[in-house]
């Protein structure tokens, strides 16, 4: 190991922006369907832009097709965080899908609490996340769902999925009356359209903005997250795997730095990007000229921007 990357491990740092579906590497697919070869799981989760990401994601989503799957990948998930010495997670668990697939969220979730309790150098808070695209609807069921499972561990809300096919104002009441309940908010936008998104977010009383990388495009909006203390949860290899950026020199992650705006580093969906959220902070550092002091201040914002 390199001193940059002895330097990250031992970071003390939280991963804020992780989806459980999108954490599940082929070898655990396998291991739930072991009629699917290597190549055949290759085929379906890969993509070329936003559009084939989501379906892939679909894709592996449904392979969790029970409560003991769910827990498999939960398992292997804080095995991974581990390692990483990740001491604090919030796992998001797209609970939009799980009711989708008409699967028993009750069930899924307390499966994937009870495996998550057994890792004892990794804490875990969970978000359950509705899905754009699907609408006011189905995300209301989310939500409810939510507020039940609050006692046990679901600390907050989230939209994902599409944001140019379901604007955040429909979600505008659900998020005030999940904030009256005492859930905290957050919303990926701004990652493949633009500020004006990312503003809608705000609106709706988001805490924290998924992606927001578009929030370069705006200087108001630069003003306003830095003012509210508003951090944006960047997660740049998701972002040049879904062609949200060109390439990472597009990437705005050091402008947005610059800003003063508040960042954390998030791997978002690390087995589909083939990355970590180490790795997302050594990326930082090496392509993005972030200093070991800037990159002990992103973990110390990791654990400042949590929702516990
Ligand atoms: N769900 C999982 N990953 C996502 C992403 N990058 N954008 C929107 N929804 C998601
Ligand atoms: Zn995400």
């Amino acid at each position: 190991m390199n001193s940059l990357t002895d330097y990250i491990h031992d970071l003390e740092k939280a991963e804020l922006h992780l989806h459980l579906e999108g954490s599940v590497e082929a070898e655990t697919i396998r291991e739930l369907d072991g009629t699917l070869s290597l190549d055949q799981i290759r085929a379906n989760t890969e993509y070329a832009d936003f559009a084939g990401f989501l379906k892939a994601y679909v894709w592996v989503a449904r392979k969790l097709d029970s409560p003991a799957a769910y827990a498999l990948a939960t398992r292997r998930l804080l095995e991974n965080l581990e390692v990483q010495h990740v001491t604090y997670a919030e796992i998001t668990l797209s609970a939009g899908v799980i009711l989708w697939k008409e699967q028993n969220l009750e069930a899924i979730f307390r499966a994937v609490q009870q495996e998550a309790r057994a890792f004892r150098r990794v804490k875990v808070a969970w978000i359950f996340d509705a899905i754009r695209q699907f609408g006011a609807e189905p995300a209301a069921k989310v939500f409810a769902a939510s507020k039940e499972m609050k006692a046990e561990g679901v600390v907050a809300i989230g939209i994902g999925g599409d944001e140019a096919r379901g604007p955040a104002p429909l979600f505008k009441k659900l998020y005030a009356e999940a904030r009256e309940a005492g859930l905290r908010l957050t919303c990926h936008a701004g990652e493949v359209t633009d500020a004006a998104s990312v503003w809608d977010a705000l609106e709706i009383g988001a805490e924290r903005i998924g992606h927001g990388i578009r929030s370069i495009d705006d200087e108001q909006l630069l003003d306003t997250l830095r003012e509210r203390d508003i951090p944006l949860e960047v997660c740049p290899s998701s972002n040049v795997c879904t062609r949200a950026v060109a390439d990472m020199t597009a990437h705005p992650l050091r402008r947005l730095w610059d800003a003063g705006v508040p960042i954390v580093l998030g791997s978002d969906d690390p087995a589909l990007f083939h990355s970590t959220l180490a790795q997302e902070y050594e990326l930082a550092g090496t392509r993005f000229g972030f200093s070991k002091e800037e990159l002990a201040r992103l973990a110390a914002n990791s654990l400042r921007y949590a929702f516990r």
